[in-house]
């Protein structure tokens, strides 16, 4: 194990009609509160009129940042620091999935950075402070609700950029699974995905006597491939909703970092993908980490063998380390494509004559990954096998 430090400030609140507790956390919220959310689902789903009611019967004077979208973008979270400016806000309520939590989390920090934001975004500066906020989550995937991390995207310059700062943690974030009901299908499959793509960039390291990080990850792969199926065919399945909930805060609130490394070179593929074409986080992944994987492979066979033997209870008997390695890639594979996931990327209209521009968008920051480090060139066959 690497030597490590962890702590985690965010209150986590979970469970059935959890969002009543929202009433004692709004008493120090301060008067002027910004209720940050994406395209109309929560009001679609009676959560918007819940919370509205709660934050008014608080007396709290609730301003709106409506129309956070997937992959949130720049412009948005210039909107939303100008309301907190404006109105002299005093705390942020996100209410949606990672989108608006990382929109919400840019907001934060950006109103009370005296610049732009997007410095903040790509490293060239860093704040000092942020405006209080929290979350109520309805979406099981990223992680986002008791993180750091952020994701937005800059359609001018075609940037998707992932950043984070010890500002930019929610205070308190509030899952109840009932609130991720109406989460459709094919979302339900992207966060399935991306749930267990953050367990598998922890996974793959060269980290020796791991044995507490392995069994977290492959406990946690493990439960979500029992229980996304389930969820995928009763999307109102409240056990395997719950699952799924804490699944996604599990998979990505540092506990499975702590003492490796992971790797995160498919997620910075996927992210050049998506600064391209805005196609899902999720679905860019299920394409690209089977690819990612094969393409890897040798740097650590038995790692590979670990996986396929433990995640997917391959059998060696006669296989080679290398077609057992495969087996447990090509397992991956059919799991996510038997929930209904992409597997390539032709199936979202991206074409050949795009990847080169793709590729060079994963080396903003020089070569990536830690399992191997990999270059543009690298990133360009890795995408091309998964045209
Ligand atoms: O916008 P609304 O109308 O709310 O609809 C959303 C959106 O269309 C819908 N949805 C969410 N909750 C729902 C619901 N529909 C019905 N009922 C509900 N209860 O789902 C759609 C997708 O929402 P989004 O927030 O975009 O999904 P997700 O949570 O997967 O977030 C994806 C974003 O997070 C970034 C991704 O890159 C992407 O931009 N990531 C953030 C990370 C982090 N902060 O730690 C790590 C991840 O690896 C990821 O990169
Ligand atoms: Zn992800």
């Amino acid at each position: 194990m690497n030597f490590f430090t962890f702590a985690n400030p965010t209150e986590l609140i979970f469970g059935k009609d959890s969002v009543q507790k929202l009433k004692e956390k709004a008493a120090s919220f301060g008067k002027n509160v910004l209720l940050v959310y994406g395209g109309g689902s929560i009001k679609r789903n009676g959560l918007y009129d819940q919370i509205v009611g709660i934050l008014k019967e608080a007396n709290k004077t609730v301003y709106e940042l409506s129309g956070v979208e997937p992959n949130p973008k720049l412009s948005t979270v210039h909107k939303g620091i100008q309301i907190c400016k404006d109105e002299n806000i005093d705390f942020v309520l996100a209410v949606g999935g990672g989108s608006v939590i990382d929109c919400t989390k840019a907001i934060a920090v950006g109103a009370k950075f005296d610049g732009e934001i997007w410095d903040v975004i790509t490293r060239k500066a860093f704040p000092t402070d942020a405006l209080k906020f929290g979350t109520v989550l309805t979406l099981a995937a990223t992680g986002s609700e008791m993180n750091a991390g952020s994701v937005i995207t800059n359609w001018e310059t075609n940037e998707k950029l992932g950043w984070g700062s010890k500002f930019s943690y929610p205070t308190f974030s509030i899952l109840d699974p009932q609130n991720t009901f109406t989460v459709p299908r094919d979302q339900t499959v992207y966060g399935s995905v991306d749930i267990m793509s953050h367990v598998i960039e922890s996974y793959f390291h060269h980290g020796t006597n791991t044995k507490i990080q392995d069994r977290f990850c492959e406990g946690i792969l493990k439960t979500v491939i029992e229980t996304a199926p389930i969820a995928v065919e009763k999307l109102d399945d409240y056990e395997a909703r719950e699952t799924l909930l804490y699944s996604g805060t599990m998979a990505l609130n540092g506990i499975l970092s702590m003492g490796v490394q992971g790797d995160w070179a498919t997620h910075n593929i996927e992210h050049a993908v998506s600064a391209v074409t805005d196609i899902p986080h999720g679905g860019g992944l299920a394409i690209i980490f089977p690819h990612w994987m094969e393409y890897v492979m040798s740097e650590n066979v038995d790692r590979f063998c670990q996986f396929a033997e433990r995640v997917f209870d391959i059998k060696q008997e006669s296989m080679s380390k290398e077609e057992l390695a495969l087996a447990g890639i090509k397992a991956l594979r059919t799991f996510w494509n038997s929930i209904g996931a992409p597997s390539r990327l032709s199936e979202y209209g991206i074409t050949k004559e795009q990847l080169p521009e793709m590729a060079a968008k994963t080396v903003k920051y020089g070569p990536f990954g830690n399992f191997k480090k990999l270059d543009q060139e690298d990133a360009l066959k890795i995408l091309e096998a998964a045209l």
